[in-house]
């Protein structure tokens, strides 16, 4: 299962067009907005600028106050869409009024992510970390402006913008990603929209480290990325290995249109090639050195729990059949007649720890640490199938 306030660790780093102030590795959860140095970071928390004068907090119209953001009924949901006619007039009215500086902005945001109770984890794990982020995008400032940004007073023009974001964020409930059409995996900066899951991995730590696990005398010639998405994956193990080629699968064509825009952003449509396949099925016959996959894992009772924010994600990408491991069977079933007899299997798993094991203990997954413990990646040897 993608589990939310677990897996949504995964992004941070600096746009490539900004030089980062720190080298930073994978983020160590809780995730902070990373494309800020630390020492910016804890200036800016440190930094407590005034709250504006916004009546908006005062009313209820707007959306569903605390919202449930694991509302398993949906009925909160629905009231608030039936109010949204009403809603929306109101909202344009009054989203933010009386903030003026960057700094206001921020407070206000910060309130209002806690009172409707969003759901964090897809894009930053603190409200002040993600509203902050959208500031900056909004204004078009640098994700690793200083403190003094926050006293930076905004234009009529730059408060409309900075309260349309906010509103699609905070009443919406839509994952901030999905505004700025854009998410992190290390110092990858990858395209994204509600056509692909917001990239947070833990393959980000893991495909760095392959290496170990792999026989020393093993040249990555072929790799696989089955289940690609947003082709973050596929990406990633293409920089890890450049003299590889590497298939992208994934079920969904709306994905792969996006997986297109990011392998041709990264300048690897040479070597990563996609293919529209369910798991293996419709790809052509190949064997890789290493394969790795994020399945959906969500056990499909679940999806109705998850709070909004992931339930705008597909739920192609998230939902694992009944028990989560759907798309995992297949993927065993298949895996052996594509490694290579010293190839390496690695499945994200999320909570299927010890599903994985009831039900494939005898394939003696390894499971590989991860900085936040969770240790949910596990790695299958060839030789084991
Ligand atoms: C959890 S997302 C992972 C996306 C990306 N690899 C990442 O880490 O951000 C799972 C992806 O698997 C795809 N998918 C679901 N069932 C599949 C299947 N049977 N075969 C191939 N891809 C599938 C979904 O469309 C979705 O893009």
């Amino acid at each position: 299962m993608i589990v939310p306030s677990s897996k949504g660790c995964r992004a941070g780093s600096p746009d490539p067009a900004i030089p980062p102030k720190t080298k930073r590795g994978p983020a160590t959860p809780p995730y902070r907005f990373n494309s800020m140095s630390p020492e910016n970071r804890s200036e800016m928390a440190r930094a407590k600028p005034p709250r504006c004068n916004d009546s908006e907090g005062a009313t209820t119209a707007r959306a569903p106050r605390k919202t449930g953001s694991r509302d398993t009924t949906g009925s909160t949901f629905k009231a608030a869409s039936s109010l949204r006619g009403f809603a929306s007039a109101s909202r344009e009215i009054h989203f933010g009024r009386g903030c003026s500086s960057l700094g206001e902005w921020l407070a206000f945001a910060e309130a209002e992510y806690a009172r409707h109770d969003l759901a964090l984890g897809q894009v930053a794990t603190t409200a002040h970390d993600e509203a902050l982020y959208l500031l900056l995008r909004a204004l078009g400032l640098p994700l690793d402006s200083g403190a003094a940004v926050l006293a930076r007073p905004l234009a009529a023009a730059e408060r409309s913008a900075v309260s349309r974001i906010f509103r699609r964020r905070i009443l919406d409930r839509v994952p901030a990603a999905y505004l700025t059409h854009e998410a992190f995996l290390g110092e990858h900066r990858f395209y994204v929209d509600e056509r692909v899951i917001i990239p947070r991995s833990y393959f980000l730590e893991v495909i760095p480290q392959l290496d170990r696990w792999l026989k020393k005398s093993t040249a990555v010639a072929r790799a696989a990325d089955v289940c690609t998405g947003s082709g973050c994956l596929a990406i990633l193990l293409a920089h890890q290995f450049p003299d590889a080629r590497v298939d992208a699968i994934d079920l969904a064509p709306e994905a792969l249109a996006v997986a297109k825009i990011n392998v041709r952003e990264h300048g690897l449509a040479g070597r990563v090639l996609l293919h529209r396949s369910d798991v293996f099925a419709g790809v052509p016959p190949a064997r890789y050195e290493v394969i790795v996959c994020n399945p959906p894992y969500e056990p499909s009772a679940r999806m109705k729990t998850l709070s909004p924010e992931f339930r705008k994600e597909p739920r192609l990408a998230l939902d694992g059949g009944k028990d989560g491991l759907a798309v995992i069977r297949r993927l065993l079933a298949q895996a052996p007649d594509r490694l290579t007899d010293d190839g390496l299997l690695l499945i994200e798993v999320g909570g299927l720890h010890a599903a994985m094991e009831a039900a494939f203990g005898r394939l003696k997954l390894r499971w590989l640490p991860t900085q936040d413990g969770s240790n949910c990646v596990c790695l299958i040897e060839a030789r084991r199938l």
